[in-house]
C-alpha cells in the first residue's frame, strides 16, 4: 500500500482497493482529488478524468510522489458524439437510447432535443404522459393534461374600469 504523505491515515482498512482499477470522475479538484488519494492510498490504480489536462497531471504527480498508481484521461463527459449527431436535424419527434448504464441514458435524454425519449425499449405509451415533436417535428403536447391544454382556446377579457 503506498505511503500517504502529512501523516494521513485512512479510516478504511489498507489495502482494501489493492488491485481495483477505480475511476474517479472530476478527479483534478475538490472531492474527486480527495477520493483518488484515497484510493491511491488504499492500493487501487485510480484513474482520474476532467476537462483541465494541467489539473489532472498535477494531482496524477501528486499520487505517483506518494507511491500510489494514477494515471488520467482529461476529456468532456457531456462531449457526447451521438448527441451532437441526434440533435444535427431539423426534427425532433422521438429518440431510443440503449445503454446499461442507467445515468448516462439519463444524461444524453436530457441533451437530446426531442419531444420523447425512450430508454431501453421502444413505443411504450401511457396515454397520460405529454405526446408530441420538437422543432420541425410538432407544436404543442396531446395526452392527459396536456390534451386539454393544448385544445382549450383560451381567451382573454380585458374590461377598463
Ligand atoms: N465541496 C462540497 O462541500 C460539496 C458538498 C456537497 C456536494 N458537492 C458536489 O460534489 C461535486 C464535486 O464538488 P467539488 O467541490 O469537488 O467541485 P470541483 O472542485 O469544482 O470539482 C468538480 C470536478 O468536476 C470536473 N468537471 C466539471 N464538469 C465536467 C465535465 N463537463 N466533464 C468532465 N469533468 C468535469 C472538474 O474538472 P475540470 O475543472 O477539469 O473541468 C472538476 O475536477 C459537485 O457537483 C458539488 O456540487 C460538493
Amino acid at each position: 500500500m503506498p505511503d500517504v504523505r502529512t501523516g494521513y491515515r485512512s479510516v478504511f482498512s489498507p489495502g482494501l482497493f489493492a488491485g481495483q482499477t477505480v475511476w474517479v470522475t472530476g478527479g483534478g479538484s475538490g472531492i474527486g482529488r480527495c477520493v483518488a488519494h484515497e484510493l491511491a492510498a488504499l492500493g487501487a490504480q485510480v484513474v482520474i478524468s476532467g476537462r483541465r489536462v494541467e489539473k489532472l497531471e498535477h494531482v496524477q504527480a501528486e499520487i505517483t510522489e506518494d507511491g500510489g498508481r494514477c494515471i488520467q484521461h482529461a476529456f468532456d463527459i457531456r462531449d457526447e458524439e451521438a448527441v451532437k449527431l441526434a440533435n444535427d436535424s431539423p426534427y425532433g419527434l422521438a429518440c431510443s437510447i440503449w445503454s446499461q448504464d442507467i445515468k448516462r441514458a439519463n444524461r444524453i435524454a436530457r441533451q437530446v432535443r426531442v419531444g420523447i425519449t425512450w430508454i431501453n425499449c421502444w413505443f411504450l405509451r401511457d396515454l397520460r404522459t405529454p405526446f408530441g415533436g420538437a422543432k420541425q417535428s410538432g407544436i404543442g403536447r396531446e395526452g392527459g393534461v396536456h390534451s386539454l391544454e393544448f385544445y382549450t382556446e383560451l381567451t382573454n377579457v380585458c374590461v377598463k374600469l
